[in-house]
């Protein structure tokens, strides 16, 4: 159990010095193309995903398709690179149960769903625009991972307030004047070792910049336009 959990620290610490910078450095500022996002990635040293098998394959069939064709999406979806790097960090901190706030049509949950799938794990995304729950939901059955996610439609503020289980990885990325109240929120069930990640920092309050960069129990880094957060143990 002790070794377990050491492995999975030893993990996550590689991810987090090597090979997230190495992925952002890649990753151009300025966030998000158009409503819709970008597809492909940023270094001519980076390699589209590649699926190890036809499951895989299934949800990056999606994934492709919502970069292509579904430039109608509600918000604006995050950059290929975000999805793999959240992705990488699901399946590397082992993280069973996620949490996402703004699923939009659920390119950011299809990427951590393939780390789910990978974790035997679970994800609860929240979005308050029935149209988008109701694409999301057809991306998920699409892609094959229906079982592996709940999506809960109104105003996260509101419905958050019914999770109850201990939360290994949270995702922001809906109203950003709103994140400050995410993370008082949430932040109590975000076990110790757990990560939270923030889109689109640089439109963030500087009260929520403080609450994340300025606590000590926190480690935080942000890299392009994606801030991540250890809560220390
Ligand atoms: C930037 S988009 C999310 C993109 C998505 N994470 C992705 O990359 O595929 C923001 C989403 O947050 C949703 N949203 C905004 N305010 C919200 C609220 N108070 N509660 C729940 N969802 C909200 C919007 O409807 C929109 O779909």
């Amino acid at each position: 159990m002790k070794k377990n959990r050491a492995k999975i620290l030893g993990t996550a610490l590689l991810v987090a010095v090597i090979v997230i910078p190495l992925i952002l450095q890649a990753q151009p500022r300025g966030g998000r193309g158009k409503r819709g996002g970008r597809g492909g990635t940023s270094s001519s040293l980076q390699s589209p995903a590649l699926a190890k098998d036809n499951e895989e394959k299934k949800v990056l069939a999606v994934l492709n398709d919502i970069v292509r064709s579904q430039s109608d999406a509600p918000g604006r979806i995050v950059p290929t690179d975000t999805g793999r790097l959240l992705r990488l960090l699901v399946e590397a901190t082992n993280s069973k149960n996620v949490v996402e706030i703004g699923t939009s049509v659920g390119h950011s949950a299809l990427w951590m769903l393939l780390g789910l799938k990978a974790t035997g794990g679970h994800l609860t995304t929240f979005d308050i625009d029935p149209w988008a729950v109701k694409r999301a939901r057809q991306n998920f059955d699409n892609a094959g991972v229906g079982d592996l996610v709940t999506i809960i439609e109104g105003d996260a503020h509101v419905e958050c307030k019914a999770l109850k289980d201990p939360i290994d990885l949270l995702f922001l990325d809906a109203d950003k004047e709103g994140y400050l109240d995410y993370m008082e929120k949430l932040m109590p069930l975000l076990r110790t070792g757990g990560i939270i990640s923030a889109d689109n920092i640089n439109m963030m309050t500087q009260a929520f910049i403080d609450a994340i960069t300025k606590n000590p129990d926190l480690e935080t880094i942000i890299l392009g336009n994606v801030s991540i957060t250890l809560k220390k143990r």
